[in-house]
């Protein structure tokens, strides 16, 4: 894996009661560039377990002097947006991977449509940037409970103007998918980040009213649920138990069996790895059927009813 950055905290916001923004710099030198779209790990110090989780940068790639994310509290916490929201403070020093960019704004659309649910508007707040900058068609289907998750709504009205179509669920407002989906000009592409059901809504709509498979993008970072626990067998014999709240690839980790991983959420497809036995709990969104058969996503993915799972690792 990448060399890690030491950033300090510069600032904290309290978005809403469940939202909360931190803003990062270099310790030294300069940060590494980014682009729209772009996410860094957080790796979380003093939990006493490898704890690391995904999140998007938000802010304007352009600006090179900080990163900037926002963390929602999530009431099933394994421990990570618990430890951002309650532990880390300005001032603090993280260790961030460097930004790698899973979904970016596709460079020959003719016009961007994003859907964004909640938290998943985060990363739109780094493509609106970026899209102004070269003056690129874009509007924003924005769906939020208001007081909870309507993070940046006045930024966006003044940014957008018309361009937004807010949807606020807790006044019943809700967005229309099917509509906006046949309401298109050639050469659209669309972009979801939210909840699994709305990404899940929006592709199959898409998919349904003939949409190329091209020209549907989504990003779906879900920190791994936790479910039972687990033994897992290596190739050198050694097992490892694998605890309820651990994920498989935390559990490898702190064995010092090092896995590439890029999403820790299931999607990239990263940390791939070959299984001869035990019953898994498949929770990716990026293996085929058969590839289920002897492949599994360590980050997300786990052994079923306290079986034995044999990696070829
Ligand atoms: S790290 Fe991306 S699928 Fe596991």
């Amino acid at each position: 894996m990448s060399e890690l950055l030491d950033v300090r905290v510069a600032s904290v916001r309290q978005l809403t009661p469940l939202v909360r923004e931190f803003t990062f710099e270099a310790v030294s030198g300069d940060l590494p560039g980014f682009s729209a779209g772009s996410h860094v790990q957080v790796h979380m110090p003093g939990t006493g377990r490898p704890l690391c989780n995904a999140y998007s940068l938000l802010s304007d790639p352009q600006q090179r002097q900080h990163y900037r994310i926002a963390v929602r509290l999530q009431e099933q916490s394994r421990g990570g947006s618990r430890f951002m929201h309650e532990q880390v403070k300005e001032g603090d020093v993280l260790r961030l991977s460097p930004p790698a960019n899973l979904f970016a704004p596709h460079s020959r659309a003719g016009h961007h449509l994003m859907i964004a649910g909640g938290i998943g508007i985060t990363p739109f707040m780094a493509y609106i940037a970026a899209l102004e900058q070269r003056g690129g068609s874009m509007e924003l289907h924005y769906a939020y409970r208001s007081g909870l998750t309507d993070t940046y709504l006045e930024e966006l009205a003044a940014r957008l103007g018309a361009a937004l179509h807010p949807y606020d669920g807790r006044a019943g407002q809700r967005l229309d998918i099917h509509q906006v989906l046949s309401d298109q000009p050639l050469g659209t592409h669309v972009y979801i980040c939210g909840p699994d059901s709305l990404i899940s809504d929006v592709c199959q709509t898409a998919d349904a009213l003939g949409w190329p498979a091209e020209r549907i993008h989504w990003e779906a970072f879900a920190a791994p649920e936790p479910g039972e626990p687990f033994v897992a067998e290596l190739a050198d014999g050694r097992t490892l138990a694998v605890p309820g709240d651990y994920s498989l690839l935390e559990a490898l980790e702190q064995a010092g069996v090092p896995v590439p991983n890029l999403c820790r959420g299931g999607v990239c497809g990263q940390c791939m790895t070959p299984y001869s036995a035990g019953e898994v709990d498949h929770r990716d969104l990026y293996l085929s059927d058969s590839e289920r058969a002897d492949h599994l996503m360590p980050c997300v993915s786990r052994g079923k009813g306290g079986c034995t799972v044999k990696l070829a690792l």
